[in-house]
């Protein structure tokens, strides 16, 4: 099913990710199983229907290498016809502690957090992130797409926030470079590449990861990991903050898991995940790219062990 109509004769090159009747009936009956939440091995490598707010309660304690999660921003938006409204900081703010605090009790005291914002809501995330852990950075990465605003400047941006329980955490700084064209190829005195390479006609950089990121794409309807969720978010986005903060074999909740793709990125990447959702057919849609990412773990932008400037790869 695709939610929206229009959508049911699409273009052969339109690639959003859609469900038949029965892969919904089959996912349907697999989310509606009873789960101990308790019990690791139960929920590990699992997507839970529910509400997460009710659902961390009875998780595991210290079990959570990585919590990774892009909650409902202090706007109004529909998710699945449920409406998220947008309210003043202060209610936003007691929102996003009814399960930042709950949630606390399940990270292992070497875990990173990320949780993805934007600039209306930064300052509330930061403001109640700042009660509980240590703030490491605040990435801001570029999103070409966009609405042009009549009497604003369009925005264009949004940030994610990286924290830590404690100052002994994971950071794989080499697993994130990125591959650059040279523009200025410089040779050292005896006439060698400086830091750059050669491959085919072009001369390319390895650089280290900044905090500003404007290789990232938002994915589209020509794109394989693009579904019709509102908000998805670009799986190469999620690869990066998985290889930087993780290592194989850990595990990463995220607790508003929308179309999947944490969970999906996190299958690419050989680490386990808990997700968690509210809407069945969000929650439908991350158990088949779940299934998909076990036949096809390419991630759009990165490979070689690399993530490439956008549109170059
Ligand atoms: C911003 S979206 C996440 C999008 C996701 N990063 C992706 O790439 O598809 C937030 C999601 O949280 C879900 N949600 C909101 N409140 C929730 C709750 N209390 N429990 C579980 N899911 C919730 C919404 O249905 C929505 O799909």
């Amino acid at each position: 099913m695709l939610l929206n109509n229009t959508m049911q004769n699409k273009s052969p090159r339109n690639k959003t990710i859609a469900l038949s009747p029965t892969e919904e009936k089959k996912w349907s009956r697999l989310l509606k199983e009873k789960i101990d939440y308790s019990n690791l091995e139960q929920i590990k490598n699992k997507v839970l229907l529910g509400d997460s707010i009710k659902i961390i309660q009875n998780l595991p304690s210290e079990s959570i290498d990585l919590l990774l999660t892009d909650p409902p921003y202090n706007m109004t938006k529909y998710y699945a016809g449920t409406r998220f409204s947008k309210t003043n900081s202060i209610e936003y703010e007691t929102w996003l502690r009814s399960w930042i605090e709950p949630i606390t009790r399940l990270l292992k005291t070497n875990a990173s957090i990320y949780i993805c914002t934007e600039w209306q809501s930064s300052s509330s995330v930061e403001k109640v992130l700042r009660d509980y852990f240590f703030i490491q950075n605040r990435i801001t990465w570029e999103r070409e797409k966009g609405r042009a605003a009549k009497q604003n400047w369009k925005n264009a941006s949004e940030d994610i926030w990286f924290c830590t329980v404690s100052k002994d955490y994971t950071f794989n700084n080499q697993a994130v470079q990125l591959k650059k064209k040279v523009i200025a190829p410089y040779k050292t005195a005896e006439g060698k590449p400086k830091d750059w390479q050669k491959e085919g006609d072009q001369k390319y950089r390895l650089t280290a990861p900044s905090n500003l990121w404007t290789d990232i794409s938002v994915p589209f309807w020509s794109m394989k990991e693009n579904t019709e969720h509102p908000t998805q978010k670009p799986e190469k986005l999620i690869a990066k903050l998985i290889l930087a903060s993780s290592n194989p074999g850990d595990l990463i909740l995220d607790p508003f898991l929308g179309s999947g793709t944490t969970a999906t990125v996190a299958h690419k990447l050989n680490r386990n995940y808990i997700g968690i959702e509210k809407e069945l057919y969000y929650a439908q849609l991350s158990l088949k790219r779940i299934e998909m990412a076990s036949k096809d773990s390419q991630i759009q932008g990165f490979r070689d062990g690399c993530f490439w400037e956008r549109n170059s790869k």
